[in-house]
């Protein structure tokens, strides 16, 4: 697509959006993966966008994932929640997936928090642990910005070091340890799915120095780096990824460890927010 045509597209979009949020001014957006939305019953005095109700936005078509913008109070703070993402293996291209990114940066939204739940390839994780993203590998085989012609949205060369804002991972791993909730720190590797990884190519991934792997996330952040939002991206260890200590990871099974996972999680996300 054009970055014209997609530009056009964002603006928009951005005015709806904008227009439902009712005067709320959004600075933090949080977006919540498979099992993780009940934070967004969390948050107080809030407006509900479905993400059908967005020109030229697609819906989300994933299993737990409700797919609507939750705007309102937080921890003390204005937030735009993601309740559901989209996904590339739902049929949708990195520009479509990158895209409420995008808009939420245009509505006001400097710094964003995305979370998943992933497959730990490192041995010395632990099912339920939270680990911070570190850095990605994006082996999802796509990236958003291309096909965007030069300086209309933003420059599209820009430096990915650094992405995962250094400031922002101390504060989260700092929070966690004071709550006494078990946090890692590592690389997380995207791919588009949406079958699980063959033991191979997790020994492979391994190899490359990746400790997480799931099937989203790494667009959304090349995404806000393109606009220079600052990122936090955080992942619940779910399942460890397939073959590692025999694991064969189900759907089944990253729905129930985020369940259980949720006070935690809603816990840690929350004081995060409220300490930014
Ligand atoms: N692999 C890919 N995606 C995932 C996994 C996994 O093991 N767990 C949760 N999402």
């Amino acid at each position: 697509m054009s970055d014209n045509i997609l530009k056009n597209q964002l603006a928009e979009a951005a005015q709806v959006l904008a227009s439902r949020l009712e005067g709320r001014s959004p600075e933090i957006a949080i977006i919540l993966g498979s099992g993780l939305g009940p934070l967004a019953e969390q948050v107080e005095d809030a407006v509900y966008v479905p993400f059908g109700e967005i020109p030229h936005m697609k819906c989300s078509t994933a299993t737990y994932h409700v797919g609507r913008f939750v705007c309102g109070m937080l921890a003390g703070k204005c937030v735009l929640v993601m309740q559901g993402r989209l996904h590339g293996y739902e049929g949708n291209s990195a520009q479509e997936v990158a895209f409420p990114v995008w808009l939420m940066h245009l509505v006001g939204v400097r710094t964003l928090v995305t979370t998943n739940a992933a497959g730990a390839i490192n041995e010395t994780y632990r099912v339920g642990d939270f680990c911070i993203m570190s850095d990605h590998i994006n082996f999802t085989g796509r990236n958003p910005i291309v096909g965007t012609e030069p300086n209309e949205i933003a420059f599209r060369f820009f430096s990915m070091k650094d992405a995962y804002d250094p400031e922002l991972r101390a504060l989260a791993r700092s929070i966690a340890e004071r709550e006494g909730i078990p946090v890692q720190e590592g690389v997380y590797l995207g791919l588009l799915g949406p079958s699980f990884e063959t033991p191979a190519e997790i020994l492979a991934f391994r190899a490359w120095g990746a400790d997480t792997v799931a099937m989203s996330v790494v667009e959304e952040v090349i995404a806000a780096r393109h606009v220079g939002m600052r990122v936090l991206g955080m992942s619940l260890c779910s399942n460890m990824a397939c073959g590692i200590e025999g694991a064969s990871p189900s759907d089944e099974e990253v729905f129930e460890v985020a369940q259980r996972r949720q006070p935690d999680f809603c816990k840690l996300v929350t004081e995060i927010v409220r300490e930014m």
